[in-house]
């Protein structure tokens, strides 16, 4: 008989929980190894690695999903893959080919199966790919090796109450710099974002939205998460810049609202000062999957978009057919899904 795990997945939140087993494979000389699974949760890693002093580390992060027939699959994978890629390039780091990305996803996923929760729960078994530079190295340079590793952990909604609107606050800080790193899946980012989320949080709201690093006039994005819109006349918007984290979760909202809700999309340039645009908004990411927004702080003003405690209805058809693609109810573009 198959594993069985003691996990009440209606209330799982996202939060970390050891799973048994996680894919890792070193690169050295110029190559990475063959990879395996392991159950030992802890890295034994030199002191002087980069990950650890110049932040040379980056990260992924999907999910898969039980489908209604107790199958399991991945979503969009392979961009995952291709973006773990452009943040190494960006380092300085291996690219690990997408094949063996998408592999040990796939290994991951079936060792722990039994993590993998329930259809019909909402609930997914989320997978941190992540790659970190490691060896002796002490001067501000690449590191001669590196590790890639892959593990899972079952989870619930990133933000408190999932499909409820939740509010934000507009930043003083910034998360990226104009032509640093913001497109890149870096640890550095995220050290960035810990302070202003603390900020925004005690202020009483979910999480804060930055400003564009140059001008600070146009909406980038959430800390963890993409931001759009619903304009009065139905068109799906969301912000255009180099320097925000490019979501896949995202770009499928994009293609889902232009080719199975028949709206018009445009990616562009979002001025804070112009949100009354916006009969609706949320936020939207892999583990945000689609957040609605129900008011935006700014400059002590509180913008109200459709309603603080009720989903708006374009966000909840958005919400409704990507959530049906992920779990296999609704028919998906040819190759976003990957079977397990
Ligand atoms: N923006 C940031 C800063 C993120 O960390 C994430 C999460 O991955 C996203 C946006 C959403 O990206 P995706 O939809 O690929 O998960
Ligand atoms: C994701 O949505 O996968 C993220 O990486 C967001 C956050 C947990 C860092």
């Amino acid at each position: 008989m198959s594993k069985q795990v003691n996990i009440d997945w209606n209330t799982l939140a996202f939060n970390y929980i050891k799973t048994d087993y996680r894919y890792i494979s070193r690169w050295k000389d110029g190559q990475w190894d063959e990879g395996q699974l392991v159950e030992d949760n802890k890295l034994n890693i030199s002191e002087a690695s980069t990950a650890l002093h110049y932040g040379q580390q980056c990260f992924e992060g999907l999910k898969a999903y039980r489908t209604k027939d107790g199958s399991i699959q991945l979503f969009r994978p392979d961009e995952n893959a291709k973006r773990m890629q452009r943040s190494c390039q960006r380092i300085l780091m291996p690219e690990v080919p997408v094949e063996k990305f998408v592999d040990a996803c796939i290994q991951v996923v079936n060792a722990n199966e039994a993590y993998v929760p329930p259809y019909g729960t909402g609930a997914t078994l989320y997978l941190r790919p992540f790659m970190i530079g490691v060896g002796d190295n002490v001067g501000v340079k690449p590191a001669p090796e590196y590790l890639f590793v892959v593990f899972c952990v079952p989870v619930g909604p990133y933000f408190k109450g999932g499909m409820t609107p939740v509010n934000f606050t507009i930043s003083e800080y910034d998360r990226a710099a104009p032509y640093g790193t913001g497109a890149a899946k870096v640890g550095g980012n995220y050290a960035g974002s810990l302070y202003p989320h603390q900020l925004a949080v005690k202020k009483g709201f979910a999480d804060c939205i930055y400003l564009d690093p140059m001008t600070h006039t146009k909406i980038e994005e959430v800390g963890a998460a993409n931001f759009f819109g619903i304009t009065k006349d139905d068109r799906f918007v969301t912000p255009q810049s180099p320097s925000i984290l490019p979501s896949i979760t995202k770009y499928s909202l994009m293609h889902i609202a232009k080719d199975y809700l028949g709206m018009v999309v445009e990616e562009r340039d979002v001025l804070v000062d112009k949100l009354d645009e916006f009969k609706e908004a949320g936020a939207c990411g892999t583990a945000a999957v689609i957040t609605p927004i129900g008011g935006i702080e700014y400059k002590g003003n509180l913008h109200v978009f459709h309603s603080e405690t009720e989903v708006g209805p374009v966000t909840k058809k958005l919400y409704n057919t990507l959530y049906g693609i992920q779990f296999g109810d609704v028919d998906a573009p040819e190759g976003w899904i990957v079977k397990v």
